[in-house]
Parts: structure tokens; sequence; C-alpha cells
């Protein structure tokens, strides 16, 4: 690491290398490429789409919009997009059933999209609370206790649907002990040897994910509960690397941070510590606090690729954000 003491000045003066924008460029040590972007869209029974008001900008897709987005995905050179279900509240049960049932929206989803543009990778999220009366990410006891290894087994059948769908990535997002190792036992199995895990490894108890408990309508049933005592505390980082060092050595391809931008030391310590590649999601409020903001004027619309680029210094290999088709557009 070089020094500049003020003994230094005016030999060394940083300045030099900011001075034109053809330098800035050659001597960027982070890049933001539409290569390192997932697309996370929102997608339900309807055959139309419905805005969400806690998200503006992003819309619930039927079938139609959601082959329209994959198709635009490809077209910006975005690899990679995530599917989250709204999911009909009449099909919602103390035990989340609908979450492995082989023509269910998101199953059906993917292997609509796979026909039609079987290049584009697919991230499938494993996890309950779409599912669930409760709104929990797992089944829960007469004292509305989350259950680890029951919860387990359920998402055991939702991996392997998805993944007989055409699922590129299982994404578990729960963040139940043993998971990740279970999932990945039961996709060898079956015969998935090449479906990755992509898992959220380092996922805390956070308000930040409001507007999205809003869009897949799980928020309603979870009323005051929440998710702490699965989901890490904020005030934690050496826990995130026990996190991830275990979700590794059960299988994992790639791991995940969640949230993003008040999380960026935790982005880089993983990606430090870890040869997997690290991902990061910039989560629902963090996408409305700075959509408010562009949109209000209050912000330059720069601030988003910012943030994204933000990411990158920080060692992520490829970030969701619902501003990927947007920022991938003006790359
Ligand atoms: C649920 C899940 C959540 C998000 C992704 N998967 C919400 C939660 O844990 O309550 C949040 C994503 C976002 O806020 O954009 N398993």
């Amino acid at each position: 690491m070089t020094r500049f003491s003020h003994a230094e000045f005016p030999r060394a003066r940083p300045r030099r290398l900011r001075s034109d924008a053809g330098v800035r460029r050659l001597v960027a040590e982070s890049r933001l490429s539409a290569d390192d972007l997932v697309w996370p869209l929102f997608i339900h029974a309807d055959s139309g789409e419905t805005a969400i008001e806690a998200m503006p900008g992003v819309r619930r897709l039927g079938a139609t919009a959601l082959l329209t987005a994959a198709e635009r995905a490809l077209e910006l050179g975005i690899p990679a997009i995530a599917l989250f279900p709204a999911i009909d509240p009449a099909l919602k049960t103390a035990d989340g059933r609908e979450a492995w049932n082989e023509q269910g929206l998101v199953q059906h989803s993917i292997a609509t999209i796979k026909q039609r543009f079987p290049e584009l990778v697919i991230i499938a999220d494993v996890a309950l609370d779409p599912f669930t009366s409760h709104g929990q990410d797992g089944m829960i006891d007469d004292q509305a206790r989350v259950l680890n290894d029951e919860t387990i087994a359920v998402l055991i059948r939702q991996a392997l649907s998805l993944a007989q769908a055409g699922a590129d990535f299982v994404a578990p997002s729960d963040m139940m002990d043993g998971r990740v190792g279970a999932i990945r036992d039961a996709l060898e199995s079956a015969g998935h040897h090449d479906t990755r895990i992509l898992a959220y490894a380092a996922k805390y108890a956070s308000g930040f994910y409001g507007p999205f408990r809003a869009a897949v309508g799980s928020a309603q049933q979870l009323g005051n509960a929440d998710k702490r005592t699965y989901q890490m505390d904020p005030a934690n980082s050496d826990e995130a690397l026990r996190e991830v060092a275990l979700d590794i050595a059960e299988g994992a391809d790639a791991v995940m941070v969640k949230p993003g931008m008040p999380y960026l030391d935790i982005v880089s310590r993983v990606s430090q510590a870890f040869s997997v590649p690290t991902f990061v999601y910039q989560v629902s409020g963090e996408y409305t606090m700075l959509r408010t903001a562009v949109d209000n004027g209050l912000l330059d619309s720069s601030v988003i690729a910012e943030s994204l680029l933000a990411f990158r210094r920080a060692g992520a290999a490829a970030i969701l954000t619902y501003f990927a088709a947007d920022v991938a557009a003006q790359l």
C-alpha cells in the first residue's frame, strides 16, 4: 500500500490520475457490466400486470409480460433473472404445500421461459413465505415457533420441483440450519447434478425487506411476527463468516449477502475470505429509497449505478437489483 505523506507532495499528486476521463477509465479498479446483474421479477397467476405501490416502477407480471421481460433481459445482456411469486391467498396453507406443486406458478413459469429462452439463467427462490398462511419461511408449531428440520423436508420437495422445471439455480433464502446440505443431497440423488445452489448464506433480519413482503403478499400473513429466530442479527459480522463457511461445506456453489448497501462490510469480508462467488442482493427497501429519491428530484439518478459499483468494489461477483434493466440499458 502506497502512503502519501505531506513530505512527498508535490511529487505525489493523486489528482494527476483523475484529471481526464481517459486516464480515469484506464485506472478504474472496478467496473460494472450487465454481465454482473441479476434481475428479480415478481410474477402472479393473473394475466395482466399490477403495480406494486411500495416499489414504484416495479410490477407483478403475468405470463405474457414475463416472457417480454425475459426477452428484454437477454437483449440488454443481463444473464439471469430471479423469480418471486405472489400467490393467490386461497392457495396458502400452514405447511406451504403449494411451494412444491409441479404445476405451480413458479414451476410453470420456469418451464415456459426455458422453452422460449433456454440460455437465460433462472434463479428460483427456495423458501415457504410466499406460500404459507402465516407468512413465515418455514413450518410453525402450535406456539408459532419456526421449525427447522420439518421445514427442510418441505424445502427439499420445493427445490426438486424447481430443478425439475428447469431452474439453473435453486436459492434457499430461508436461513434454516442444514438446508443446503439436505437440498444438495436430494438434487444429487435425483440426478440434478448440475443444478447449482445459490445460498442466501448471510441473510439478515432486516426492515429493508418491507416492500418485497408487500409485493409477494406475505406482509399481511406475517402481521406483527418477525423472522429474527432464523434470519441474522444486524449486529453480527463474524457470524456471517460462519454461516457462509457452513453453506459452502454443505455444497453451495455461490453465496449471497443480503441486504446490500447497509451490509457492504459483510460483502467485503465474505468475498475476501472465501473463493466461491459472492452475490449481493440490493433489496426492495434499498430500491424504494433510491427510486423515490430520484423520482422526486432529491437525488441525481447517477446514485443508482454508483450504488451498484460500490458492490463490485466491495467484492461482489454478481448483484441482484430491481434496477438491472434500467442500468443495463445505460451501460
Ligand atoms: C423470502 C425472501 C425475502 C426476500 C427475498 N426472499 C423477504 C424476507 O425474508 O422476508 C427479500 C427481497 C427484497 O426485499 O427485495 N424468503
